[in-house]
């Protein structure tokens, strides 16, 4: 894995300085099997899948469209690569890669998933919690689509615009971009496919207003609080998400490496338990801070849409039914033209001679299928002759 610290500085003094490109991520497969040094398989079920490095059985470029090759049919795969983890505020963030169902895909995955550096690789699983799932997904006639689910206020949040993915056996380029300003994009093979704000492609503009509007404390409460009375309390999206303030730090926080700490959060406790729980810790009602929290299995942190803490892991965790995917050319950057530039110099200029190679091939196999049906007919013609040669000499 490379690390481009700073891949397209402009050192003319006269010009203001491009921005740096930051690449947390990149993969290409380019160091014989060295990647099973960097990709950690799960051990969860013994019954998952095997990944290969392969080009597959036409490629554009023999080395560089080397990639994790699904081979098993039948299976559920998983496997995940670590990196630095990172936080997504403030900063866009792009996520690419190739993948090729170089078998004519019937029904399985083709995506991939960003998790927190949280997650316990070896015990990766479906229902392993992620931040972005993005990709391909195909099965039959009905299912053709890309998937963007984002995961926000504890739940997995899919786009509502469909998108419709690639369905041949080629390789190809797929692109999502997440920005601050709460916009994105999806790219397949360089081109927008879809785009849009992240609120409203998502829904999720409705969950933002109650938490805006749940940062004041409600009258009532407010009033509860001074009378101490436990009735008639509405039921407000307000009370699903506080602080647990009775959290410790934990000892092995690290400040510097997963930011500042925050306590977890209790979440949708109901009403009246919360009020007598509320009661029992002695917790003040007006240090009830309501924002985004999840769960907290680890350390997560708060997050806006589509911000997330702690990025720290990709991961392919998918079912395939009949195998022969080829994922390559992963790239996690907060730079668009970055990941535009890499796109070109991978898939951009492997994919025309990958259809060359497949078009020789087919090409080949029609040929042959024409010479074996000229013998067969060629060996019919034989036979019939030497049957009536017997016919005569039976005369
Ligand atoms: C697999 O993961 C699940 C869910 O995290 C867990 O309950 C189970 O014990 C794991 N199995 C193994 C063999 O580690």
């Amino acid at each position: 894995m490379a690390r481009a610290g700073a891949p397209r500085l402009l050192w003319a003094p006269w010009l203001v300085p491009a921005a740096l490109a930051t690449v947390y991520f990149q993969e290409e497969f380019l160091d014989g099997e060295s990647w099973r040094n960097r990709w950690i398989p799960s051990t969860n079920d013994s019954n998952f899948g095997k990944f290969r490095l392969s080009s597959g059985k036409f490629y554009g470029d023999i080395q560089k469209d080397k990639g994790l090759q699904t081979t098993e049919n039948a299976k559920f795969y998983a496997i995940s690569s670590r990196f630095k983890p990172f936080s997504n505020k403030g900063k866009t963030l792009v996520i690419q890669y190739t993948v090729k169902h170089e078998q004519k895909m019937d029904c399985g995955g083709g995506y991939i998933k960003i998790f927190s550096s949280d997650l316990d690789q070896k015990n990766l699983n479906g229902k392993s919690q992620y931040y972005i799932m993005f990709g391909p997904d195909i099965c039959g006639f009905d299912i053709k689509k890309v998937h963007v689910i984002l995961f926000y206020k504890n739940q997995y949040h899919s786009n509502k615009k469909s998108i419709r993915c690639k369905v041949d056996g080629f390789t190809h380029l797929y692109t999502l971009t997440l920005r601050s300003d709460l916009t994105y994009e999806v790219k397949i093979d360089a081109d927008i496919i879809e785009s849009g704000n992240i609120e409203e492609d998502w829904n999720l503009g409705g969950l933002r207003k109650l938490e805006k509007s749940a940062l004041k404390m409600p009258k009532k409460l407010d009033k509860l609080s001074q009378n101490d009375q436990s009735s008639d309390i509405p039921s407000q999206d307000w009370n699903k998400h506080f602080l647990d303030a009775s959290a410790n730090k934990p000892s092995e926080w690290n400040s510097e490496l997963d930011g500042e700490w925050q306590p977890s959060v209790i979440q949708k406790p109901n009403y009246k338990d919360r009020l007598k729980s509320m009661k029992m810790d002695n917790l003040d009602y007006k240090d009830i801070w309501l924002h985004q929290k999840i769960e907290n299995p680890g350390y997560l942190q708060e997050f806006e849409l589509a911000e997330y803490e702690n990025i720290g892991v990709i991961g392919l965790e998918l079912w395939q039914v009949r195998s022969g995917t080829i994922f390559d050319n992963f790239l996690i950057t907060d730079d668009e033209n970055y990941a535009a530039d890499f796109g070109q110099k991978t898939w951009g200029r492997t994919k025309d001679p990958e259809k060359e190679m497949d078009m020789i091939q087919a090409k080949e196999e029609i040929k042959k299928a024409r010479e074996e049906e000229e013998q067969l007919i060629r060996e019919s013609i034989k036979e019939k002759y030497l049957q009536t040669q017997h016919v005569k000499d039976e005369l």
